[in-house]
């Protein structure tokens, strides 16, 4: 007698499942990395290399993923990473992921490239805690008013990505000729260029600001009502000038691998990161994030938790808001799991000892 077929039941399910679902176009989008994806590959490959470390005889009848993230609870050390244009990837679109992540008991950040307002995703799920990542547009006034929305929908922080100043060379999207459908909105593009035909990535990176520097970014983090993080370091260097600038956290980042080919691996940098800051900000760190032993792995390096990109999105392209809510609930369970089996009844005792 077998149990009834369980359906997606891991993260690499759900990409199956969301590769058969998608058009060439929006997958090669979603999917594809920069260049020969050599570092798209090895955000995962990371993992791969890294070994845990697990202690035995530990009382671990009592075991909770629970933690704060920016003194913000959350069930697990894992937040809903910033991607754009999420009703190309399924009607329910960003109110759906949002409140996936609400029913999860995350914190969803809402990307500036999102097919909806950062009121509408705030209406979608009220309770939530939610963040908006800003990509500052050449326009200031656009971002300056995508901001005012958020802070005005309860927003409860700015994560401010600074990887991007140009479109990371997308060879998929070169090879498929992808360009957004007109039918898919975006409503800070439209404000920033007043409505359009087809736009491609190259088009809408265009209109962000390429000659941003720290002292921008501290005007930003100095204007701010709101806690501002900054996305995509890959340095110590940059990390300390990040916590000198007036970022309240920092997060180490390469897009997924969408940016600069040939960069490392975020999980890779993060202990270089961990140092340089010191413990004065939290320190998250996204890319590659498949399982629960990934974020374990995450933690032991030094990350008060990692934001996960794909793995939700592949929820959401599979099944809608219901399919986003059971990949976080999967990644949830392997969490759990893994924090019973390492020996550490709570997020908190993973140290350093425990990963090679
Ligand atoms: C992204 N990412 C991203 N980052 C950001 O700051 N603003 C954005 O609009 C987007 N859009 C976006 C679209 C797609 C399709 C992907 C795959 C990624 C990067 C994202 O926030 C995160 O850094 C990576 O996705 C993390 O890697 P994983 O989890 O996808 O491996
Ligand atoms: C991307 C942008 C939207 O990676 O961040 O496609």
């Amino acid at each position: 007698m077998t149990a009834a077929p369980l359906g997606p039941c891991c993260i690499a399910d759900y990409e199956r499942l969301a590769a058969d679902v998608l058009a060439p176009g929006p997958w090669g989008y979603f999917a594809g990395g920069a260049g020969d994806e050599r570092t798209l590959r090895d955000n995962v490959a990371a993992f791969e290399r890294r070994s845990l470390r697990p202690r035995v005889l530990v009382d671990v009848s009592e075991v909770s993923a629970a933690t704060t993230v920016l003194g913000v609870p959350v069930s697990m050390p894992l937040l809903v990473a910033p991607v754009a244009l999420q009703k190309m990837a399924h009607p329910d679109g960003e109110a759906g992921m949002a409140r996936a992540a609400a029913a999860a008991g995350t914190v969803m950040i809402v990307s500036t490239i999102a097919t909806s307002t950062p009121a509408e995703v705030a209406a979608a799920a009220p309770e939530a805690p939610r963040w908006f990542q800003v990509y500052s547009f050449r326009d200031r006034g656009v971002t300056r008013r995508l901001v005012d929305q958020a802070v005005e929908s309860g927003f409860r922080a700015l994560v401010v990505t600074v990887d991007a100043p140009r479109a990371g060379r997308r060879e998929r999207d070169l090879r498929t000729g992808f360009a957004v459908p007109p039918e898919i909105d975006m409503p800070a593009v439209t404000a920033a260029t007043g409505g359009r035909a087809a736009i491609t990535p190259e088009e809408f990176f265009a209109l962000v600001d390429p000659s941003l520097t720290w002292d921008g970014f501290a005007h930003i983090a100095r204007e701010s009502s709101l806690p501002v993080l900054v996305k995509g370091v890959q340095t110590a260097e940059d990390a300390r000038l990040a916590v000198e600038h007036g970022a309240a956290g920092v997060i180490v980042s390469n897009h997924g691998g969408r940016q600069l080919d040939g960069v490392a691996a975020p999980i890779d940098v993060l202990p270089e990161v961990v140092e340089a800051i010191d413990g004065r900000v939290e320190v998250l760190v996204d890319g590659g994030i498949r399982r629960g032993t990934d974020v374990l792995v995450a933690l032991a390096l030094g990350a008060r938790a990692v934001l996960a990109g794909r793995a939700p999105l592949w929820g959401l392209v599979a099944g809608g808001e219901e399919g986003a809510r059971h990949v976080l609930e999967l990644l949830h369970s392997e969490i759990e799991l893994a924090l019973a089996l390492l020996g550490c009844p709570t997020p908190g005792a993973v140290t350093r000892a425990h990963v090679n």
